[in-house]
């Protein structure tokens, strides 16, 4: 196993011994973004931009990180997001990345990209799973995958609805990025595509590819199949908030895709107060999108997240230091948070509100 440099204290460090390894059209992948890159952008600046307050002498004894998300007691608040294609950093690829999440009491969601199949991935996984879903253009499929993920033991499912349509990934078609061969959806073989016509002048959005798009009666179909707690992910408006509380489903994730898809949405630190006042503590709110510091994840939690999702340095870590790297960088997190309760007097999560925000 790839021995972890010695000069990796954050983050930032990943991302920069990562950018050394991985070929530029992977790192145009895994780092760009939709379009000019202004919402990925200013998701990290937006977390950076909020300060916070201090308190002193405050009574922490017995404190920590863990918390309960749907009955799983987890050990901190950062899951690993839904991420394509591992194997991109990796040869154990999502099998490395689960081990690491494992290894620090957290929970990875696997992507219905990965390039390995969901059943092999469970099957070695030494911790819970979530399994992110994309809804297919034929039901029957989509009931196939759900029973899968059942089957396989995912302990909950993620629903992606920010992306029927694939952002405009101008960095990645510029850097030339292409799947290498042997990566593939492996676990869609089978099911039906959209069946997109052509036209001149026309992209394939309203030509076919709206019309398999999911819509919220899909939703709630979907609801109505299954015992397993569903989160939709990319929820960004209070009006969609609203709607996905009717729909049934049992939590929201305030996501913007990391800016891969529709660029100049607001940083998820803007939508992130809009979304939980409108949901109201009815549902669990979680949220992802430029979290690179444990104090970022405070100041989520503060704006009312339960828990947050890590996307890109999960890959810089995994092409770093494998299973190992994945599981140091989660624990520089959960550090991170820990220094910031410390010198916040925050004892537990659910000690954290907007009293820790300065002003
Ligand atoms: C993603 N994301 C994503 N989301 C999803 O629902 N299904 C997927 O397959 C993918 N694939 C994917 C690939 C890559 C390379 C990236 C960087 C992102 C989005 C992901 O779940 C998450 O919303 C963002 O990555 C969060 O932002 P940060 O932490 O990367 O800034
Ligand atoms: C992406 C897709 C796979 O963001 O969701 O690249």
């Amino acid at each position: 196993m790839a021995a972890i440099p010695p000069d990796i204290f954050a983050l930032e460090d990943y991302a920069r011994h990562a950018a050394a390894i991985l070929p530029a059209p992977v790192r145009a992948y895994v780092d760009g973004a939709g379009a000019d890159g202004l919402t990925a952008a200013a998701n990290a600046e937006a977390w950076r931009r909020i300060r916070l307050e201090s308190r002193v002498l405050a009574d922490l004894r017995g404190g920590g990180t863990e918390l309960d998300l749907f009955g799983l007691a987890l050990e901190h608040p950062f899951l690993l997001a839904p991420v394509a294609w591992h194997g991109l950093a990796h040869p154990e690829a999502e099998h490395a990345t689960a081990l690491g999440a494992a290894a620090t009491g957290g929970l990875m969601v696997v992507s219905t990209q990965a390039g390995l199949r969901l059943e092999e991935i469970a099957a070695r996984a030494q911790g819970p799973l979530w399994f992110q879903l994309y809804m297919q253009p034929e039901r029957a499929d989509t009931l196939h995958l759900l029973r899968r993920a059942e089957a396989a033991g995912y302990r909950a499912l993620v629903v992606t609805v920010d992306a029927p349509v694939t952002g405009l990934r101008n960095m990645e078609a510029r850097a030339g990025f292409a799947l290498p061969d042997g990566l593939r959806a492996v676990n869609l073989e089978g099911y039906a595509p959209a069946a997109v016509r052509t036209a001149p002048g026309r992209a394939g959005v309203f030509l076919g590819l709206m019309d398999a798009a999911p819509r919220w009666d899909d939703i709630r179909w979907l609801r109505a199949q299954t015992r397993l707690p569903l989160l939709l992910k990319g929820i960004l408006s209070g009006h969609d908030a609203d709607l996905a509380v009717q729909a049934g489903v049992d939590g929201v994730i305030v996501s913007n895709h990391g800016g891969r898809a529709l660029d100049t949405l607001p940083a998820t630190a803007d939508a992130l107060p809009v979304v939980a006042a409108r949901i109201a503590g009815r549902i669990p709110v979680l949220a992802d999108g430029g979290i690179r510091r444990g104090t970022d994840a405070l100041k989520a939690l503060a704006l009312g997240a339960d828990a947050v999702l890590i996307g890109r340095p999960q890959i810089h870590a995994l092409a770093v230091g494998g299973a190992a790297g994945v599981a140091h960088m989660l624990s520089i997190l959960r550090a991170e948070l820990e220094v910031a309760m410390a010198l916040t007097g925050r004892r537990r999560l659910s000690d954290i509100d907007r009293s820790v925000l300065w002003a």
